[in-house]
């Protein structure tokens, strides 16, 4: 896994940016995987503005959205449909068409699981993942004790994650208890993943996903089997990292490199 330390939250989300800008101008029609939450909002409002600034072109890129709550209609303010228009779609020329996010209120969520799935596939699969991480370790909805072999499904969501997403809702009984999530296995599949954290609320559950053992207790610990993972964090969330040195010397090295 590579890990990059970036000084802030800003940096990560620059970073970030960089990471996907390169992947687009590399293969203009790529299929990106998508996050909601706080942590890829800077890097969404960066890719906004070299779209805007820089001409970034989204006009043959296709994505897919890790999840989404069940029960919310996609006008909902907390629906994940509804974060990704606000803060990238309608800010950037992707063809609506190329936008797929999983429905959180569709009458057969087993068929439109296997539809997502399939779609997934007939698109030429995940090119680039963007991931997020809970304090709980999960990736996506996928929490503790999700097999890492996981596909998209519903998801009981745990306890501490509804607290931490209660931030968002008018009150904690508001938070949904259900989601729709792509599963650890779906998210193998991509050709790369990058994971962003900031904030030292995140810093356990990094070290677990860097350091700790590949378990179904920490979700995202499932990038170690991944070849081409790469983990970006600011200084608060690398703080409990037991190799963080190594980590840093690498990235000082990096420009040497045979
Ligand atoms: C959201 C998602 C979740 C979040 C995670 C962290 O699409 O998949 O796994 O990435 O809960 O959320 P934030 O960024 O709000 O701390």
């Amino acid at each position: 896994m590579e890990v990059i330390v970036t000084q802030n939250a800003q940096d990560m989300s620059l970073t970030a940016a960089r990471v996907v800008a390169k992947v687009l101008n590399t293969k203009p029609n790529a299929v990106l995987g998508l996050a909601t939450g706080s942590t890829p909002l800077g890097l969404y409002q960066e890719l906004v503005r070299m779209h805007q600034d820089e001409g970034l072109d989204f006009s043959q890129v296709t994505t897919f959205n890790l999840d989404e709550y069940v029960g919310l209609t996609r006008k909902h303010p907390q629906s994940y449909h509804y974060f990704m228009y606000e803060n990238l779609f309608k800010h950037i020329n992707i063809p609506k068409q190329n936008i797929f996010i999983p429905s959180g209120t569709t009458d057969n969520y087993e068929a439109f699981c296997q539809w997502y799935e399939q779609r997934i596939v007939e698109c030429g699969g995940i090119d680039l993942q963007i991931l997020g991480i809970g304090s709980d370790g999960h990736i996506a909805f996928n929490e503790p004790s999700s097999s890492l072999g996981s596909r998209t499904r519903i998801k009981t969501l745990a306890k501490q994650t509804i607290d931490d997403n209660a931030r968002f809702f008018d009150a904690p009984e508001q938070v949904p208890i259900y989601a729709i999530t792509m599963g650890v296995g779906t998210i193998l599949e991509a050709r790369r993943l990058l994971l962003l954290a900031n904030g030292v609320n995140k810093a356990a559950a990094i070290a677990a996903t860097i350091e700790g053992p590949v378990t179904s207790m920490i979700t995202a610990s499932a990038l170690q089997l991944h070849r081409n993972a790469m983990v970006i964090v600011d200084r608060d969330a690398a703080s409990q990292l037991k190799m963080l040195d190594y980590y840093e010397w690498i990235q000082a090295k990096m420009p040497d490199a045979p």
